[in-house]
């Protein structure tokens, strides 16, 4: 069934110019975009939406990295999209991507551990929350079902 999903193209890969190579890449691999918008985030909101992450040690570089530039922030469809976008955009580490994921998003088209080109939700309610933060007020009926 037609499931949504939230992404992000990352600062790195927004300066690179990859954009629409990626964009290409999804809609050949089914992906619709339902909704879109370009942006940078400020601190305040990168700290909010990585919140889960702010203990871990990569926290800093985490936020320093996400407000360091433009990224679009898209809501994607497609029949069961949250772990199909999850495949397609590969390991979370560009490196090994590229070893083990040589075709993946972010193996093509990342940086390395932190500026990895790409995010995807890793849940229906984790997809919930992220379309909700960044497109308020975004059509519930639209919404993915709980799993
Ligand atoms: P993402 O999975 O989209 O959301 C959390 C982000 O934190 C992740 O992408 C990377 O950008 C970053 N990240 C995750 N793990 C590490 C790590 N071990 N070292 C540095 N950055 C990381």
């Amino acid at each position: 069934d037609k499931e949504y999903t939230f992404a992000i193209i990352k600062p790195d890969a927004v300066e690179a110019g990859h954009a629409d190579a990626i964009f290409a890449k999804l809609a050949e691999a089914g992906f619709r975009v339902a909704a879109q918008n370009e942006m940078t985030l400020s601190r305040e909101q990168a700290e909010a939406f990585y919140g889960e992450h702010k203990d871990k040690p990569f926290f800093e570089n985490l936020v320093t990295f996400m407000t360091s530039g433009p990224i679009k922030v898209l809501v994607l469809s497609a029949p069961d999209a949250i772990k199909a976008w999850r495949e397609l955009i590969g390991p979370t580490n560009t490196e090994i991507a590229r070893a083990d994921k040589p075709e993946s998003l972010r193996a093509l088209f990342g940086t390395d551990q932190t500026a990895n080109a790409l995010h995807g939700s890793d849940s229906s309610s984790s997809a919930m929350r992220e379309i909700n933060f960044f497109f308020d007020g975004w059509a519930y009926d639209n919404m993915p079902a709980e799993t």
